[in-house]
């Protein structure tokens, strides 16, 4: 069946049509309409501006979304649209859309939860994943693993108790003179940095717990920056980059390898918009080469955000009868 797949959670406006049919799962088509050109003005996304760009967006790239797949809203079986988590304003537009849509097609509807969403795109990168498997979703703002028992059983195990991941990265980036989102710019960064040059605090928690903190790293490198420009120095931007990817890509991995000891599990997924960090896939994949963990990672262009992960997603929650109707709402939380 057909499955079209909205997505308007955060800075990127998506419509996506996926194919999933006796255990084939093909991408149809995935318009991703970005916002970063905007919102760079700003140095971060403004939640106004993002709903007002999905609005002016979402009705063009859905009928181009099934243009290009070659269909129309009648071969759709099912319509799926991230209703939480997101900037609220945001998922508000596509979830209307989606309502819409829906009713006026006599389509059935289905609510997508983003992050579930993010790891549904290793589904459709691997033709051969299956659950069980544990899930690290990185992303800007999320970083949580998850044990996941069938494709739409997700327990966190483990998970930030304040900042995510990408969210700190582009914080840095921002400082350092970096375009909004930083991420991507740091990542290059780092390649050119001594990683031991600069000793920052770890990210992972201490303990028997699969949880992490980012606020007090951030604040370290943001306190670094500062204390350099009061004494009138320049800092290595290169080995600040450098420096933090490797206390962020070592807390990830030891809390991976303790909760792939824990569970047993043998595979891992990684995913989210942070999943496209080189320094984190080949550190993350070293642990599941060193423990024998068969290691998913999808690849770049479906790490960030895009409407054919919620589509994967929307055809398991279908397939368990997880419908929603015209009272759906938005909610910022998951
Ligand atoms: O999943 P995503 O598109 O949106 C959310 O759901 O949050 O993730 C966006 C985040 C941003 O923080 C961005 O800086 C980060 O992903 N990102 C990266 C890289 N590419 C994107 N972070 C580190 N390294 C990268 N290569
Ligand atoms: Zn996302």
């Amino acid at each position: 069946m057909y499955i079209l797949g909205l997505e308007s959670s955060c800075d990127e406006t998506s419509a996506a049509v996926v194919r999933m049919e006796g255990g084939k799962r093909e991408i149809c088509s995935n318009i991703v309409a970005s916002q970063i050109d905007v919102h760079r003005l700003y140095g971060g996304v403004v939640p106004e501006i993002a709903s007002r760009a999905h609005i002016e967006a979402i009705s063009k790239i859905t009928y181009e979304a099934l243009e290009v797949a070659g269909i129309t809203l009648s071969d759709v079986g099912a319509i799926g649209v991230t209703a939480f988590p997101g900037l609220i304003g945001a998922l508000l537009v596509g979830v209307n859309f989606a309502k819409s849509l829906a009713y006026a097609n006599g389509i059935p509807l289905v609510a997508v939860n983003h992050i579930k969403g993010h790891v549904s795109a290793a589904l459709l990168s691997d033709a051969e994943l299956e659950p069980p498997f544990l899930a690290l979703v990185v992303s800007g703002g999320h970083t949580s693993i998850y044990k996941v028992d069938s494709y739409t059983d997700f327990e966190e195990i483990g998970s930030t108790r304040d900042d995510a991941v990408g969210e700190s990265f582009d914080k840095v980036g921002r400082v350092i003179g970096m375009p909004y989102p930083g991420g991507a710019a740091l990542d290059k960064l780092a390649y050119e940095g001594d990683k031991k040059a600069i000793s920052l605090p770890s990210p992972a928690i201490i303990g028997d717990n699969l949880d992490f903190s980012f606020s007090g790293l951030k604040t370290a490198a943001l306190n670094y920056i500062n204390m350099a420009g009061q004494k009138g120095e320049e800092i290595n931007r290169a080995d600040l980059a450098a420096s933090y990817t490797y206390a962020v890509t070592k807390a990830i991995s030891k809390k991976i390898a303790l909760a792939l000891d824990r569970t047993g599990m043998k595979t891992l997924v990684m995913a989210g918009g942070v999943a496209a960090n080189s320094h984190l896939r080949k550190a993350v994949g070293d642990v599941c080469i060193s423990k024998k963990v068969r290691f998913v990672c999808p690849p770049m262009n479906l790490c960030g955000d895009n409407a054919a992960m919620i589509a994967a997603a929307a055809y398991y929650e279908f397939e368990r009868g997880n419908f929603a109707d015209t009272s759906l709402n938005a909610s910022a939380t998951e």
